[in-house]
């Protein structure tokens, strides 16, 4: 492929990972965007670029390029696994997997294009200009993208083990921070000198220590953040793979590259901000507040007052039956118990006796962003029922019943009451303001944010346990009966 048409091919693909980005912001268009997205990224592949701008192919096959065919094929399959064989419950798992091998390539790609130009302009048969030609900038690039690729991978596998539930709890000692911002000045002070001096006596070595503090220094800043703030912790590291990208690509001269990093560190630097505003908690506090140090099992229900009054079934089938308007508050337990099609079953029984129903969304219900949309657009439950947290806030006192199905932090009324709560000025779903909450939910164990909720004391709350999806079958039949 000629020098002249690669610009081009490197605009259309721009155009698609913006368009993807795009479609993927709302339910309906989210698999065509993801599609359009990969279409980007194949043709990206197809026209890999040459340090001088040509594509890798225009210079006949060799065994460099078996190779990506290889390592193309191998990512592919290993992709299309995953994605498969995933439960929905362990999507953030593998996101953080994935995006740490992102990151970790992309610190492989600088590493070994600095150390290429730092020894000479030749390895493996592919020429590149010297480092000591290159600019400052270049040289810049490449350890940018090193640091931060490189803590990116080792801070997502921490956090990917977080999930899997290993060390859920913040980990801190005394001068923890202290310890943290003197090695990050260390590696500063490295990529400093290795950026005048790329080639020079102790590059190397100096090289080496750099990549094991960024990979020690992801470990050390994850650790200490709880279980419960590590969507947060991957959507930011999310945006450092990007930025980590984008950097390899101004190191080898590939536009593709620079366009696809600068769009992901962007939009997960914004999914990071909206995710710290839905839990009303600057980014600071999530990085090093060790939110969850406190507990992670039911706090004492001393101190909240009221008592909690349990109720059956069929009890709840009559409420429901008889109601006029019935919001349905889903959270993490609903994914849990895959019991998004027992609700859509059971609100489709509703609405054809002629009750009002509708879903409130909070923004971080569940385990991930859109997590509870996901669900339910697989359910088909229609998008048009789908109401945003302040769409509906404000009419909840108008709430015939509200069914709140494996949800608890983000009702917890906490959150507005009591000043002393971790949650305090987190916004929620007012379903205390309801005219009768019914609470769906196996014990009486907290939520991830490990507090006591004191909805479920509340005059007007009453708790049907059991497994969400065995008590939402148990409804449908009732409901169907009655
Ligand atoms: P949680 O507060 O975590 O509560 C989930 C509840 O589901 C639990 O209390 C659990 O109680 C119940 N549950 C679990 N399995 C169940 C099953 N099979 N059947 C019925 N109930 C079941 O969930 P939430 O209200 O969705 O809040 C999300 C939390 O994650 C918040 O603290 C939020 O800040 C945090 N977080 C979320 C995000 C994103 S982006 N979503 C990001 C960062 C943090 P039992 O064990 O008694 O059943």
């Amino acid at each position: 492929m000629s020098s002249q048409i690669v610009p081009l091919v490197i605009i259309g693909v721009s155009v698609l990972f913006i368009l993807g980005i795009k479609f993927l912001s709302s339910p309906k268009t989210a698999r065509l965007g993801n599609l359009v997205a990969a279409a980007g990224m194949f043709i990206a592949l197809c026209v890999l670029l040459k340090t001088d701008g040509t594509s890798v192919w225009s210079h006949g096959w060799s065994f460099n390029y078996t190779l990506i065919v290889i390592g193309t094929l191998i990512g592919l399959i290993i992709g299309a696994i995953g994605a498969y064989s995933v439960k929905m419950t362990s999507m953030p798992q593998m996101v953080a997997l994935f995006n740490g091998l992102g990151g970790g390539a992309a610190a492989l790609v600088a590493s070994l294009e600095f150390i290429k130009g730092a020894h000479g302009p030749e390895i493996a048969g592919i020429k590149l200009p010297a480092l000591q030609a290159a600019s400052a900038f270049i040289a810049g690039s490449m350890l940018f993208a090193t640091l931060i690729g490189s803590l990116s991978f080792s801070g997502s596998i921490i956090a990917y083990l977080k999930l899997e539930g290993k060390f859920e709890k913040p980990h801190t000692f005394p001068g923890q921070n202290i310890l943290n911002g003197l090695i990050l000045l260390v590696i500063l002070g490295l990529c400093g000198f290795l950026t005048f001096n790329a080639s020079g006596g102790n590059a190397t070595l100096a090289f080496i220590v750099l990549f094991c503090l960024a990979l020690f220094f992801g470990v050390a800043m994850v650790m200490p953040i709880g279980g419960a703030d590590m969507p947060v912790v991957i959507s930011l590291l999310n945006s450092f793979t990007g930025l980590a990208v984008a950097a390899d690509g101004f190191a080898i001269n590939n536009l593709a590259m620079v366009v696809a990093g600068t769009l992901v560190g962007s939009s997960g630097t914004l999914l990071t901000l909206l995710m710290c505003k839905a839990m009303n908690r600057p980014v600071t506090n999530v990085l090093f507040g060790a939110f969850g140090s406190s507990g992670g099992s039911a706090a004492a229900a001393g101190g909240v007052a009221g008592t909690v009054k349990p109720i059956q079934a069929d009890e709840v089938a009559l409420l429901l039956a008889y109601a006029q308007r019935v919001v349905v508050v889903p959270g993490y337990g609903m994914a849990v118990a895959q019991a998004q099609h027992s609700v859509r079953e059971l609100t489709e029984e509703l609405g054809k006796r002629g009750v009002e129903v509708q879903f409130a969304i909070h923004p971080v219900a569940g385990r991930m962003p859109g997590h509870m949309n996901v669900l339910l657009a697989e359910a088909n439950v229609p998008y048009d029922q789908l109401v945003e947290m302040e769409a509906i806030n404000p009419s909840m006192d108008r709430v015939d019943v509200c069914l709140v199905i494996g949800a608890n932090d983000v009702v917890n009324p906490a959150a507005r009451e009591d000043k002393s709560s971790p949650i305090y000025g987190m916004p929620i779903i007012e379903a205390d303001r309801c005219k009768t909450v019914i609470v769906m939910k196996r014990s009486m164990a907290a939520g991830f944010a490990g507090i006591e909720n004191h909805l479920f004391y509340k005059d007007n709350t009453r708790m049907l346990f059991g497994d969400a999806k065995a008590s939402l079958n148990a409804l449908v039949a009732q409901v169907k009966a009655s």
